[in-house]
């Protein structure tokens, strides 16, 4: 590609994401006006079969009365999975995208990202497809009384045109870009849930003295939107220090809600959930306007795999997912049976115990 084309292709990207920006309003599904509400099962590659197999007897367990009422639905997608994706060199294959979009909320497990080459994340293409511009992960740690809920942004930054830079001799560029109306709706979603939440403070986390034209845009955003919740504190933080302040003791628990755009936020998240006790235990899920998806916050562990330790994927993740998932679609009671479960069961999935996935779940059914 010479100096020309790369020009040629920006300007594509420019008006490209110019064009996003200006159709970021969809409608809100509201689920207590919908007579039926279908919930998608992909199950993903690696361990996501094993895990997902036990969300789904959860699901059928706490949901019985609805599914035997019709009220939902719940609908298997087949064919997201790394062989049919490179095999079609296609991230999310069209017809299992027309699929997905039949459903009014998802269940996922993780899905594989090659690393390099030029095909995009099947995580990265569905956030963007469907719109799903909060990513929202609770953590808690309740002997320290610290519950961190982060909201980060999920379809912009470095993650937009993350397939899509470019590559000079001896030269690569990719590029981030930060909208308006972008930041705009994940701070409303932010400072929003504090409000409703009886949280008091939003703590924002950029990189704004480096990335001053993207991090500077989000920050001011963020601050006028702050300005519609007079009773929520803001504070500012770079990415860096966070990340120091959430393995420092002393102030770690003050904090409540952290508001963040993608990159910082995949990688502080991850951080977040191995103080909890493991990216196996964080739940995640990516919201939009019209569609919803849950998933585990972890990937889909080929390691574990080749052990042939499979069976002893944890499950908690995915179903940390499923509560909040329960929550979004307003089966709060449900919602709340799970998240109560999970809080009561001890044992957690051990090999040297001989406690798989299936064997953690069982117990736990018989909690719900
Ligand atoms: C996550 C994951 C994804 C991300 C990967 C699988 C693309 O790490 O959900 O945090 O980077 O967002
Ligand atoms: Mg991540």
């Amino acid at each position: 590609m010479d100096i020309q084309k790369a020009c040629d292709a920006f300007r594509c990207l420019l008006e490209e994401q110019l064009r996003r920006a200006q159709n970021m309003n969809q409608e809100k599904t509201d689920f207590s006006q919908k007579e039926s509400i279908t919930i998608g099962i992909i199950d993903g590659d690696g361990i996501g079969p094993v895990i997902m197999s036990q969300a789904v007897r959860v699901l059928e367990k706490l949901l019985q009365p609805q599914i035997s009422a019709g009220k939902i639905i719940l609908k298997k997608i087949e064919g997201l999975t790394i062989e049919n994706r490179m095999a079609l060199s296609q991230a999310v294959p069209e017809d299992v995208l027309t699929q997905i979009k039949t459903c009014d909320v998802l269940l996922k497990g993780p899905t594989t990202t090659p690393m390099g080459g030029n095909m995009e994340s099947a995580n990265v293409t569905l956030r963007r497809e469907l719109d799903l511009y909060a990513n929202i992960r609770p953590v808690s740690i309740p002997e320290e009384n610290i519950q961190w809920i982060f909201f980060r942004e999920n379809t912009e930054g470095e993650y937009v045109l993350g397939s899509r830079g470019v590559e000079l001799p001896g030269l690569a560029m990719d590029f981030k870009v930060t909208t308006d109306a972008g930041t705009r709706r994940i701070a409303q979603a932010a400072f929003q849930y504090a409000k409703n939440n009886g949280k008091n403070r939003v703590s924002i986390v950029t990189k704004a003295n480096i990335m001053k034209k993207t991090d500077g845009k989000f920050t001011a955003i963020c601050h006028e939107v702050a300005k519609d919740y007079p009773d929520i504190s803001v504070d500012d933080w770079y990415i860096d220090i966070m990340t120091a302040n959430l393995v420092n003791p002393a102030i770690r628990n003050q904090f409540q809600v952290v508001l963040l755009p993608n990159l910082y936020g995949d990688i502080i998240t991850d951080e977040a959930a191995q103080l909890q006790g493991g990216v196996g235990t964080a739940g995640s899920a990516n919201v939009g306007d019209r569609y919803a998806m849950f998933e585990a916050i972890h990937g889909s562990a080929p390691r574990l795999m080749e052990e042939g330790l499979g069976d002893y994927a944890d499950p908690r993740s995915i179903l940390q997912a499923t509560a909040m998932l329960l929550r979004h679609i307003l089966c709060t009671d449900a919602a709340q049976t799970l998240e109560n479960a999970l809080q009561t069961q001890q044992e957690t999935v051990d090999v040297t115990k001989g406690i798989t996935c299936q064997s953690y779940t069982d117990a736990l059914l018989k909690l719900l």
